[in-house]
């Protein structure tokens, strides 16, 4: 028996996945005049509410910029540089005079509202908080189907369909015969927000014996930060005070370095994982963001790469589509692992240099300790990070 569905909507790009990803693609899309229509399992007040990394390289804050959505510049907070910290004392990595660029502390949650009330006044067609997403027919007539909240199937025909949909993505199944390569870490983040000051202007990557832990900013009184811990680490088994505790034994230090306290307001573990699957095309679906690949948060790569990805993605759909040539389909994916590739490794590189490892040998452990001051004692090694950091060239 046919199935019967409440709604069937034509558009050209049918987008899976309304995070900073499926919204973007969905503007750069609509200024070269192509339709779309969005769709999401989540609430939009949920993505809104699910706190991520919150650095931006420099090309995402252009893109951001170039695309209509200029509060970053406002709201922001511009850092020049990030400070390396082992065996008790930071050391400065200065982006502008090592790179000539910077990077902007702006959270994806910001990033998320600004792109959902931009798209909301362009009176695009976002569908949050649906379920039971199905994509089929992707090698000739893709269609995406869902029910609504009461329950009622709805299809979307579409000329082309991109996969935006996370690191849990039902459309990367989709792509037959496609590689996966993994690599998995035995540790993750423990990640909080605290109603606290500030303890530093920038960020702060810091290697102790006890672990890994970040001092990230919100706002002049919101502070972001994170320790490695165990994967099976359960948040609700820290008090306030443990958490403290912790940060402060891996803070601690001779140069005088003062962690800021304050209520724990919000607390998760972060998964952690390197993963990449090629190609990013099937017939007339496409994949992008972490749909496609997931990084380790140690370089603030992830938002940064959804962002090349579907500014890319933009162009080759639009070539597609105006000029009828498939061939740009395919070269989408080639210039978006090219990226891929180089942030996976510098993401590798800042974890492995910057992580304890259970059982690591005397010898693990000094030879770390010689790659970061090999690091920091070289302007070459301080450029290569400050470059990668601030993000490749188009
Ligand atoms: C953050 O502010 O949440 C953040 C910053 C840098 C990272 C990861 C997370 O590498």
């Amino acid at each position: 028996m046919a199935a019967v569905f409440a709604s069937t909507t034509r558009t050209q790009v049918a987008i899976v996945g309304g995070g900073p990803a499926g919204l973007m693609l969905s503007r750069l899309l609509h200024l070269a005049g192509i339709e779309s229509v969005v769709v999401d399992n989540r609430a939009a007040e949920t993505i809104e509410h699910t706190h991520r990394a919150g650095i931006l390289e420099r090309d995402s804050v252009r893109l951001l910029v170039d695309a209509g959505m200029d509060r970053v510049l406002r709201d922001g907070h511009r850092h020049d540089g990030i400070s390396l910290r082992f065996d008790g004392v930071s050391h400065r990595i200065d982006f502008e005079e090592l790179a000539g660029a910077s990077c902007w502390l702006y959270p994806q949650t910001d990033v998320f509202v600004d792109l959902h009330a931009r798209r909301t006044a362009d009176g695009a067609d976002l569908r949050f908080g649906i379920a039971d997403t199905e994509v089929v027919d992707v090698e000739t007539t893709p269609r995406v189907r869902y029910s609504d909240t009461e329950g009622a199937r709805h299809e979307i025909l579409a000329d082309l369909v991109v996969g935006a949909d996370g690191s849990r993505s039902i459309c990367r199944d989709l792509v037959q015969g496609a590689r996966r390569y993994f690599r998995e870490y035995p540790f993750a983040w423990f990640g909080i927000l605290t109603e606290s000051a500030p303890s530093a202007p920038e960020l702060v990557y810091t290697r102790s014996e006890r672990g890994f832990a970040l001092v990230s900013q919100r706002t002049e009184a919101v502070q972001r930060l994170y320790f490695q811990c165990d994967p099976a680490e359960d948040p609700a088994a820290w008090s306030d005070d443990r958490i403290w505790a912790e940060l402060q034994a891996r803070l601690a230090g001779e140069d005088g370095f003062h962690l800021h306290e304050g209520p724990v307001i919000e607390r998760s573990v972060l998964p952690f994982r390197s993963f990449v699957q090629a190609p990013m095309r099937h017939g007339r679906l496409l994949l992008a963001g972490d749909a496609a690949h997931t990084v380790p948060p140690t370089g603030a790569k992830g938002l940064n790469l959804a962002l090349a990805d579907v500014r890319v993605l933009a162009e080759c759909l639009e070539r597609a589509i105006e000029g009828r040539d498939d061939s740009a389909l395919d070269e989408y994916g080639e210039r978006a692992l090219a990226r891929v590739w180089k942030a996976q490794h510098f993401s590798y590189w800042m974890t492995s240099m910057l992580h304890r490892v259970e059982g690591a040998s005397d010898f693990d452990e000094q030879r770390q300790l010689g790659e970061l001051a090999g690091i920091v004692g070289s302007r070459a090694g301080s450029a290569y990070l400050a470059e990668c950091y601030t993000g490749w060239p188009r």
